[in-house]
């Protein structure tokens, strides 16, 4: 495959990677040991334009394609995945459902300063009871006037503590099941909506998950996302796009883990010379390197496929999917290897190794288990 970058391709990278090394790899340790979300260098993703990397120019966006946008989480993920996985919700699972399925109102109220990072969004889909089985929604949101009538709560969300802007997802005709599914953008403050329980985290420490409850909380029909009974399929589109960034933050991980494993192998001196030149040690470098060359092409791939259904509509769930099962398990796999180069070293928090396999562990679950990828790669062969 010739992935044939373009110098916009090359610049993205050298921007952020610059970024990335200068202001969050260095604090991103700390951020995960005391559980704290980087706030200030999420402002300033916002200001370099990565909160709304492939929303179009005119709703503030930078208008870049989804190989840049994959580039760009690849390098995030590499210093701190925590802070990835609010880029990658912010404009695969809020800003892109906006764009796609918003009325002009909408995007200019909440696009416009999504895009810009001056708002920060959550997608809240998941609940007590709805998790792989997404359609199983509980949350209800009934028709009052102008207003819908929302209660319910829902786990899991990344962002939710502190988002400005909730894509809700609930019931408004449980008799038709997931077709009875709708879409809410709730605001930061309605009356009825608080936020619950902070999840305390294996791994992506320093990003915020959280319960959100609602009350009797009231949102305009204005505020809803396409039409009534469409939330499913919005879900799952937004989800195809979430998948492929949360692929590319499993890239970025496994390639920080495998950098990591490598230096270490090189200057590790033990039996006289460096561990490196171990067969044993080197076979692990070699299989290393070959799986994230491997994930790294079926990221891209899916980010090729998902430009590519802009002109053509087509469906890239199964590109997406791919790419995420495989840079996901990728990931583990590679930051389990890497503690192991590092021997003692890479159980404690002196090297980073620890961290990105802790990081590592949840790709393998959000927006959409292995479990679930599986199912949906079947689906689309045997369609
Ligand atoms: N795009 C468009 N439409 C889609 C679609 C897609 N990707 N996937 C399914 N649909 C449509 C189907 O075509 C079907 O519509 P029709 O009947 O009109 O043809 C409808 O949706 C129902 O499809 P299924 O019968 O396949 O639905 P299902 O109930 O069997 O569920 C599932 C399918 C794949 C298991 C789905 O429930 C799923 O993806 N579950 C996992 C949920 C998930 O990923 N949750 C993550 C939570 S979000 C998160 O983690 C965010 C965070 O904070 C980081």
């Amino acid at each position: 495959m010739d992935l044939n970058l373009t110098e916009e391709h090359k610049m993205i990278r050298k921007m952020v990677r610059q970024f990335a090394e200068k202001e969050v790899a260095p604090i991103a340790a700390e951020m995960d040991e005391k559980a704290e979300v980087p706030f200030e260098n999420i402002k300033k993703m916002g200001e370099l334009g990565l909160m709304g990397l492939t929303v179009s120019e005119e709703y503030g966006g930078a208008g870049m394609d989804t190989v840049s946008y994959c580039i760009a989480t690849e390098e995030i993920s590499k210093a701190c995945a925590s802070t990835a996985i609010v880029m990658g919700v912010q404009n695969s699972l809020v800003c892109h459902g906006i764009e796609k399925f918003g009325t002009e109102d909408q995007k200019q109220r909440f696009l416009v300063p999504l895009a810009e990072g001056k708002l920060i969004g959550a997608f809240a889909l998941t609940e007590p009871e709805a998790g792989s089985d997404a359609a199983a929604q509980k949350t209800t949101m009934v028709l009052d006037g102008d207003e819908y009538v929302v209660n319910g709560a829902k786990n899991f969300i990344t962002s939710g503590g502190f988002a400005d802007v909730i894509l809700l997802f609930g019931m408004t005709d449980k008799s038709k099941g997931y077709r009875g599914t709708t879409a809410l953008l709730v605001e930061k403050g309605t009356p009825g909506f608080s936020v619950g329980k902070e999840e305390n985290k294996l791994g992506i420490r320093a990003s915020d998950t959280s319960e959100l409850v609602f009350e009797d909380c009231r949102v305009p029909v204005a505020n809803r996302l396409g039409e009534e009974g469409q939330g499913f399929k919005i879900a799952m589109t937004d989800l195809d796009a979430g998948r492929i960034s949360v692929a590319a933050q499993a890239l970025g991980i496994a390639e920080a883990a495998y950098e990591a494993a490598l230096e270490y192998a090189k200057t590790r001196v033990q039996f006289g010379q460096p561990i490196a030149k171990f067969q044993g040690i080197q076979w692990m470098l070699a299989d290393m390197a070959t799986r994230i060359e491997a994930s790294r092409l079926l990221v891209y791939n899916a980010a090729l496929a998902k430009d590519r259904a802009k002109e053509t509509g087509a469906r890239y769930s199964k590109e997406a999917a791919m790419a995420k099962l495989y840079a996901s398990e990728t990931a583990s796999w590679v930051t389990d290897l890497a503690i192991q180069i590092h021997g003692g070293y890479g159980y404690v928090k002196d090297y980073p190794v620890e961290r990105y396999y802790r990081d590592a562990r949840i790709t393998r679950l959000y927006e959409g288990t292995s479990e679930i990828l599986r199912i949906v790669i079947a689906s689309q062969i045997l369609r």
